[in-house]
């Protein structure tokens, strides 16, 4: 039966969460290389726009259902009657594992990410096998620090909404800006840093409405707000009536896009500031390298080349990623761990335990197959799963709760709404624009 959920304490506590869950990998790593790769300014132009003109309203969608619903992901998407209601279900099972698929290979890279910071500490600690081996790619070591890092983001689950979840990230989240800042502040004064930094602010504005600019970076900005996963929707639901959704959505919104671009300020003259020391930053195809090269080979030279301050550097990079790679794998444990919780299968405990212990396994399996299957699980969920399911959070607001109810759910905490322009437009963006934009970021992943 119904029992006592957790809440916020505090809008702060909700913001540092939400925040927490969209700043990630994808800030810090994603948006970086891929503002490099597509005409520089041009993308982070781009970007901004998009992040507020469809981002923006999908998360609003997301944080209704979840606070409309105070529930878990399935039970709030049991929106509307009949066939409605169970298509809605059917996607937040869906939504949950998306999350949990997200999770797994999510984890196995941010184990390499405490790995990268540990090796430096153990290698001063004269430990310099332990400091390869951390540092190397090996199933062992892959499923150990994976492991790891799964045992931390559980740590911080079980504690619940409160004791666990707004605690560690009104913690983690300043942390996290004060190393930002910290690194941008040094890695600017490196010699060639000037140049990567003229590269990610010079807008190619001929390439702005490229098709696959602005496709590339839409999707980067619903992966970046976590969208079509039901970690947003399930911060929503642990909201009480008096908060300003909109408001906090847009909050959310700012974070996440400042970061992202912090982030390129950081990332971008650092890989230039590592060819000015002769390390190789372009690939075949004349791109810059992205992706894993970026992380665990470009940026560890760079880190290589300068000494001791080089080590604490190196530490303090990976220990930001770590940092904000926790605060989104939170987001995505509760999801499960909610549901299990609710449906009063297991307590929150042996919920966290058992849900930790499945994605485990499926990181396992990823790890024991991860020539087949990391990319493929990487492609399913943040191509198709995501938007699909984003997709369907969007109908089922525009279309399946009445603009009535939408409007009460709302005004609840944000009494002056009905006359904004926000609910002049917002409507019609969920029933229609959105649909119809995921719609085209899902066709061209197909
Ligand atoms: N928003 C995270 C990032 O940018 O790295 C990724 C993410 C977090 C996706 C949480 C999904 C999720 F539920």
């Amino acid at each position: 039966m119904a029992q006592v959920r957790g809440r916020f304490a505090s809008r702060l506590g909700f913001l540092m969460a939400a925040a927490g869950s969209a700043v990630g990998l994808g800030n810090v790593w994603g948006f970086p290389s891929q503002t490099a790769n597509n005409g520089g300014g041009a993308f982070v132009v781009m970007y901004l726009v998009l992040a507020f003109l469809l981002a923006w309203p999908a998360l609003m969608a997301e944080l209704v259902i979840g606070r409309h619903g105070q529930a878990n992901i399935v039970t709030s998407m049991s929106l509307g009657r009949g066939i409605t209601k169970r298509f809605g279900a059917l996607a937040g099972w869906a939504g949950m594992l998306t999350a949990s698929l997200i999770l797994a290979f999510y984890a196995i890279v941010a184990g390499w990410l405490l790995g990268y910071t540990a090796a430096p500490v153990s290698e001063a600690l004269g430990m310099s096998s332990a400091a390869s081996w951390l540092t190397t790619f090996d199933f062992t070591r892959n499923v150990s620090l994976t492991a790891v890092f799964l045992a931390l983001t559980m740590a911080i689950v079980v504690g619940g909404v409160r004791g666990g979840i707004e605690k560690w990230s009104t913690r983690l989240m300043p942390l996290l800006l004060m190393l930002l800042v910290g690194l941008i502040g040094y890695v600017l004064t490196l010699p060639g840093a000037d140049e990567g930094l003229s590269v990610y602010l010079t807008p190619q504005w001929d390439r702005i409405f490229d098709a696959d600019l602005m496709l590339s970076a839409m999707g980067q900005a619903f992966f970046s707000l976590s969208l079509g996963v039901g970690a947003m929707l399930i911060y929503g639901s642990y909201l009480g009536p008096e908060q300003n959704l909109p408001r906090l959505g847009v909050l959310v919104t700012l974070i996440d896009v400042g970061i992202a671009f912090l982030a390129g300020l950081l990332v971008i003259p650092a890989m230039y500031a590592a060819r000015h020391l002769g390390v190789e930053i372009f690939d075949a195809d004349g791109l810059l390298k992205s992706s894993d090269t970026l992380l665990f080979d470009t940026l560890p030279a760079l880190f290589g080349q300068m000494g001791g301050a080089g080590d604490i550097l190196m530490v303090a990079f990976f220990a930001l990623m770590s940092v904000a790679g926790i605060t989104s794998s939170i987001s995505m444990l509760e999801v499960p761990v909610s549901f299990v919780v609710e449906r009063g299968w297991l307590g929150r405990r042996a919920a966290t335990l058992a849900v930790g212990a499945a994605i485990m396994a499926i990181s396992l399996t990823i790890a024991a197959n991860f020539g087949a299957l990391f990319g493929l699980v990487i492609m399913l969920t943040t191509q198709y799963s995501q938007p699909l399911v984003a997709l369907v959070m969007c109908l089922l607001v525009g279309w399946a709760m009445s603009r009535h109810a939408l409007l009460k759910e709302i005004q609840s905490g944000a009494p002056d709404i009905e006359s904004s322009l926000f609910w002049k437009i917002w409507p019609w963006y969920v029933r229609l624009i959105c649909p119809l934009c995921i719609a085209l970021v899902f066709a061209h992943s197909l």
